[in-house]
Protein backbone atom coordinates (compact mmCIF):
# COMPACT_ATOMS: atom_id res chain seq x y z
CA UNK A 1 0.00 0.00 0.00
CA UNK A 2 2.70 2.87 1.42
CA UNK A 3 4.69 1.39 -1.67
CA UNK A 4 1.67 2.41 -4.12
CA UNK A 5 0.70 5.64 -2.77
CA UNK A 6 4.56 6.18 -3.30
CA UNK A 7 4.72 5.16 -6.59
CA UNK A 8 1.55 7.18 -7.53
CA UNK A 9 2.96 10.18 -6.16
CA UNK A 10 6.46 9.68 -8.22
CA UNK A 11 4.26 9.84 -11.00
CA UNK A 12 2.25 12.52 -10.41
CA UNK A 13 5.41 14.81 -9.31
CA UNK A 14 7.29 13.39 -12.77
CA UNK A 15 4.27 14.77 -14.75
CA UNK A 16 4.57 17.69 -13.28
CA UNK A 17 7.90 18.06 -13.26
CA UNK A 18 7.63 17.27 -16.69
CA UNK A 19 4.57 19.65 -17.81
CA UNK A 20 6.74 22.48 -15.94
CA UNK A 21 9.75 22.00 -18.47
CA UNK A 22 7.23 21.85 -21.09
CA UNK A 23 5.60 24.97 -20.42
CA UNK A 24 9.09 26.86 -19.42
CA UNK A 25 10.55 26.03 -22.76
CA UNK A 26 8.07 25.18 -25.50
CA UNK A 27 10.50 24.36 -28.19
CA UNK A 28 12.51 22.29 -26.11
CA UNK A 29 10.13 19.69 -26.93
CA UNK A 30 11.19 17.32 -29.73
CA UNK A 31 10.67 13.96 -31.50
CA UNK A 32 10.78 12.54 -34.73
CA UNK A 33 8.87 13.27 -38.47
CA UNK A 34 9.88 12.41 -41.81
CA UNK A 35 8.46 16.09 -43.01
CA UNK A 36 9.80 18.96 -41.40
CA UNK A 37 9.97 22.75 -41.83
CA UNK A 38 13.18 24.64 -41.10
CA UNK A 39 12.44 27.76 -38.84
CA UNK A 40 15.16 30.49 -38.48
CA UNK A 41 16.61 31.20 -35.25
CA UNK A 42 18.54 34.62 -35.50
CA UNK A 43 22.23 33.91 -33.62
CA UNK A 44 23.20 37.44 -33.30
CA UNK A 45 20.35 40.19 -32.44
CA UNK A 46 22.20 43.06 -32.08
CA UNK A 47 20.93 43.65 -35.58
CA UNK A 48 17.38 44.43 -36.95
CA UNK A 49 16.61 43.86 -40.55
CA UNK A 50 13.33 45.41 -42.12
CA UNK A 51 11.64 42.14 -42.83
CA UNK A 52 11.23 39.30 -40.13
CA UNK A 53 13.30 36.83 -39.62
CA UNK A 54 13.56 35.25 -36.14
CA UNK A 55 10.99 32.32 -36.18
CA UNK A 56 10.26 32.96 -39.92
CA UNK A 57 9.94 29.32 -41.85
CA UNK A 58 12.14 28.83 -45.10
CA UNK A 59 9.87 28.41 -48.40
CA UNK A 60 10.51 29.25 -52.04
CA UNK A 61 9.86 33.08 -53.87
CA UNK A 62 9.17 31.86 -57.41
CA UNK A 63 11.68 33.60 -60.11
CA UNK A 64 11.21 30.97 -63.00
CA UNK A 65 9.88 27.79 -64.03
CA UNK A 66 11.17 25.41 -61.77
CA UNK A 67 13.12 28.07 -60.11
CA UNK A 68 12.95 29.53 -56.53
CA UNK A 69 14.72 31.82 -54.15
CA UNK A 70 15.39 30.56 -50.49
CA UNK A 71 13.51 33.22 -48.30
CA UNK A 72 12.01 33.52 -44.65
CA UNK A 73 8.50 34.66 -44.08
CA UNK A 74 6.73 34.70 -41.05
CA UNK A 75 3.27 35.05 -42.49
CA UNK A 76 3.09 31.87 -44.45
CA UNK A 77 2.92 28.33 -43.63
CA UNK A 78 6.55 27.50 -45.04
CA UNK A 79 7.55 24.76 -46.94
CA UNK A 80 7.69 21.10 -45.91
CA UNK A 81 11.10 19.01 -46.36
CA UNK A 82 11.81 15.83 -45.96
CA UNK A 83 15.55 14.40 -46.15
CA UNK A 84 15.96 12.21 -48.56
CA UNK A 85 18.52 9.17 -49.33
CA UNK A 86 19.61 5.47 -48.44
CA UNK A 87 19.99 5.17 -44.83
CA UNK A 88 24.16 4.76 -46.21
CA UNK A 89 24.05 8.31 -48.18
CA UNK A 90 22.37 9.75 -44.55
CA UNK A 91 25.49 8.25 -42.87
CA UNK A 92 27.78 9.72 -45.09
CA UNK A 93 26.37 13.06 -45.53
CA UNK A 94 25.07 12.33 -49.04
CA UNK A 95 21.85 12.72 -48.79
CA UNK A 96 20.05 15.74 -50.30
CA UNK A 97 16.89 17.98 -48.48
CA UNK A 98 13.75 17.61 -50.97
CA UNK A 99 10.30 18.91 -50.95
CA UNK A 100 7.67 18.71 -53.10
CA UNK A 101 5.74 20.99 -55.43
CA UNK A 102 3.57 21.28 -58.57
CA UNK A 103 0.70 19.01 -59.51
CA UNK A 104 0.88 16.18 -59.89
CA UNK A 105 3.48 16.95 -57.36
CA UNK A 106 7.20 16.42 -58.43
CA UNK A 107 10.69 16.71 -56.15
CA UNK A 108 12.16 20.26 -55.44
CA UNK A 109 15.87 20.05 -53.86
CA UNK A 110 17.42 22.52 -51.25
CA UNK A 111 20.15 23.52 -53.23
CA UNK A 112 23.80 25.53 -51.81
CA UNK A 113 25.92 26.75 -54.47
CA UNK A 114 29.12 28.14 -52.73
CA UNK A 115 30.83 30.93 -55.14
CA UNK A 116 32.94 28.85 -56.78
CA UNK A 117 36.09 31.43 -56.82
CA UNK A 118 35.38 33.10 -53.27
CA UNK A 119 33.81 30.93 -51.06
CA UNK A 120 33.21 33.49 -48.43
CA UNK A 121 31.03 35.52 -50.75
CA UNK A 122 27.65 35.16 -49.90
CA UNK A 123 25.33 33.24 -52.61
CA UNK A 124 21.65 32.78 -52.36
CA UNK A 125 19.91 29.23 -51.92
CA UNK A 126 17.83 28.20 -53.39
CA UNK A 127 14.63 25.46 -54.08
CA UNK A 128 14.62 24.66 -57.38
CA UNK A 129 13.22 21.12 -59.38
CA UNK A 130 15.23 17.97 -59.31
CA UNK A 131 17.56 17.11 -56.83
CA UNK A 132 19.36 18.96 -54.35
CA UNK A 133 22.75 19.60 -53.22
CA UNK A 134 24.52 16.22 -52.25
CA UNK A 135 25.84 17.03 -48.55
CA UNK A 136 23.03 19.94 -47.59
CA UNK A 137 21.86 17.71 -44.05
CA UNK A 138 21.02 18.06 -40.59
CA UNK A 139 23.89 18.14 -37.99
CA UNK A 140 23.22 14.95 -35.87
CA UNK A 141 23.14 14.95 -32.15
CA UNK A 142 22.15 11.68 -30.09
CA UNK A 143 19.18 13.10 -28.36
CA UNK A 144 18.47 16.40 -29.68
CA UNK A 145 17.33 17.81 -33.57
CA UNK A 146 20.48 19.02 -35.32
CA UNK A 147 20.05 21.83 -37.68
CA UNK A 148 20.80 22.57 -41.32
CA UNK A 149 24.40 21.79 -42.20
CA UNK A 150 26.46 21.85 -45.88
CA UNK A 151 30.49 21.41 -45.28
CA UNK A 152 31.51 24.10 -42.96
CA UNK A 153 28.81 26.72 -44.43
CA UNK A 154 27.29 29.37 -42.28
CA UNK A 155 23.68 30.81 -43.09
CA UNK A 156 22.72 34.19 -43.14
CA UNK A 157 19.48 35.90 -43.65
CA UNK A 158 19.99 39.18 -46.04
CA UNK A 159 16.96 41.81 -46.55
CA UNK A 160 16.92 42.61 -50.41
CA UNK A 161 15.03 42.87 -53.37
CA UNK A 162 14.33 40.36 -56.41
CA UNK A 163 14.56 41.56 -60.00
CA UNK A 164 11.28 39.35 -60.58
CA UNK A 165 9.30 41.49 -57.85
CA UNK A 166 9.99 44.76 -58.40
CA UNK A 167 11.82 47.17 -56.26
CA UNK A 168 9.34 47.67 -53.37
CA UNK A 169 9.18 44.15 -52.15
CA UNK A 170 11.47 43.58 -49.84
CA UNK A 171 12.61 39.62 -49.15
CA UNK A 172 14.05 37.99 -46.32
CA UNK A 173 17.05 36.01 -48.58
CA UNK A 174 18.50 32.96 -47.34
CA UNK A 175 22.38 32.62 -48.22
CA UNK A 176 25.43 31.08 -47.50
CA UNK A 177 29.00 31.63 -47.33
CA UNK A 178 31.98 30.23 -45.60
CA UNK A 179 33.60 31.98 -42.77
CA UNK A 180 37.59 32.73 -43.47
CA UNK A 181 40.13 33.41 -41.23
CA UNK A 182 39.64 36.41 -39.42
CA UNK A 183 35.98 38.95 -38.88
CA UNK A 184 33.35 36.64 -41.48
CA UNK A 185 32.23 39.81 -42.93
CA UNK A 186 28.53 39.14 -42.27
CA UNK A 187 27.07 42.60 -44.85
CA UNK A 188 25.09 45.25 -43.28
CA UNK A 189 21.71 43.77 -44.34
CA UNK A 190 22.03 40.23 -43.09
CA UNK A 191 21.80 38.39 -40.11
CA UNK A 192 23.42 35.22 -39.11
CA UNK A 193 21.18 32.64 -38.90
CA UNK A 194 20.58 28.78 -37.46
CA UNK A 195 17.85 27.12 -39.53
CA UNK A 196 16.34 24.20 -37.35
CA UNK A 197 13.78 21.56 -38.07
CA UNK A 198 10.22 21.81 -37.09
CA UNK A 199 8.31 18.37 -37.05
CA UNK A 200 5.44 18.62 -40.01
CA UNK A 201 3.50 15.88 -41.39
CA UNK A 202 5.15 14.75 -44.96
CA UNK A 203 1.78 14.76 -46.56
CA UNK A 204 1.00 11.38 -48.71
CA UNK A 205 1.26 11.88 -52.83
CA UNK A 206 -1.67 11.78 -55.07
CA UNK A 207 -1.40 9.04 -57.82
CA UNK A 208 0.46 10.04 -60.65
CA UNK A 209 3.51 11.68 -58.43
CA UNK A 210 6.65 11.89 -59.99
CA UNK A 211 8.09 12.18 -56.32
CA UNK A 212 8.53 9.28 -54.16
CA UNK A 213 8.96 9.41 -50.30
CA UNK A 214 10.45 5.61 -50.20
CA UNK A 215 13.92 7.42 -49.36
CA UNK A 216 12.42 9.91 -46.73
CA UNK A 217 14.27 9.42 -43.39
CA UNK A 218 13.00 10.07 -39.80
CA UNK A 219 14.64 12.72 -38.26
CA UNK A 220 14.80 14.78 -35.15
CA UNK A 221 12.64 17.74 -35.07
CA UNK A 222 11.30 20.45 -32.46
CA UNK A 223 7.47 19.69 -32.02
C1 LIG B 1 16.10 10.20 -53.26
O1 LIG B 1 17.09 9.25 -52.92
C2 LIG B 1 17.09 8.09 -53.75
C3 LIG B 1 18.16 7.13 -53.20
O2 LIG B 1 19.44 7.71 -53.31
C4 LIG B 1 17.36 8.50 -55.19
O3 LIG B 1 17.28 7.38 -56.01
C5 LIG B 1 16.34 9.56 -55.62
O4 LIG B 1 16.65 10.04 -56.92
C6 LIG B 1 16.33 10.71 -54.67
N1 LIG B 1 15.28 11.65 -55.03
C7 LIG B 1 15.45 12.97 -54.93
C8 LIG B 1 14.31 13.82 -55.34
O5 LIG B 1 16.49 13.49 -54.50
C1 LIG C 1 34.56 33.50 -61.20
O1 LIG C 1 35.56 34.18 -61.94
C2 LIG C 1 35.40 34.09 -63.35
C3 LIG C 1 36.61 34.71 -64.00
O2 LIG C 1 36.89 35.96 -63.43
C4 LIG C 1 34.09 34.77 -63.74
O3 LIG C 1 33.89 34.68 -65.12
C5 LIG C 1 32.93 34.08 -63.01
O4 LIG C 1 31.71 34.77 -63.28
C6 LIG C 1 33.19 34.09 -61.51
N1 LIG C 1 32.15 33.28 -60.88
C7 LIG C 1 31.43 33.73 -59.83
C8 LIG C 1 30.45 32.76 -59.27
O5 LIG C 1 31.55 34.84 -59.34
C1 LIG D 1 5.31 36.70 -46.90
O1 LIG D 1 4.29 36.14 -47.70
C2 LIG D 1 3.19 37.02 -47.91
C3 LIG D 1 2.12 36.23 -48.65
O2 LIG D 1 2.66 35.66 -49.82
C4 LIG D 1 3.68 38.26 -48.66
O3 LIG D 1 2.61 39.16 -48.82
C5 LIG D 1 4.81 38.92 -47.88
O4 LIG D 1 5.35 39.98 -48.64
C6 LIG D 1 5.90 37.93 -47.57
N1 LIG D 1 6.92 38.55 -46.72
C7 LIG D 1 8.22 38.50 -46.99
C8 LIG D 1 9.11 39.17 -46.01
O5 LIG D 1 8.67 37.95 -47.98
Amino acid sequence: MATKQFTIKAAIAAVLGFTSVVSAAPSQSYGTSKGFKLVAQVTDTTKKLSVPVQGALLEGAHVGAGLDVAVLNITTSGRIFYQNGTVEEVLTEKSTIATDGGTPPFPFGLRVTLNANDTSEPTELAINGGVGTTGVTLTKHIQKPGQLKYGAASFIACDETLAYYGPSRHFAIVKAFEATRGAPAIPENCVPIDLVPQCATLPDLPAGSTSSHEFANNVRCFQ
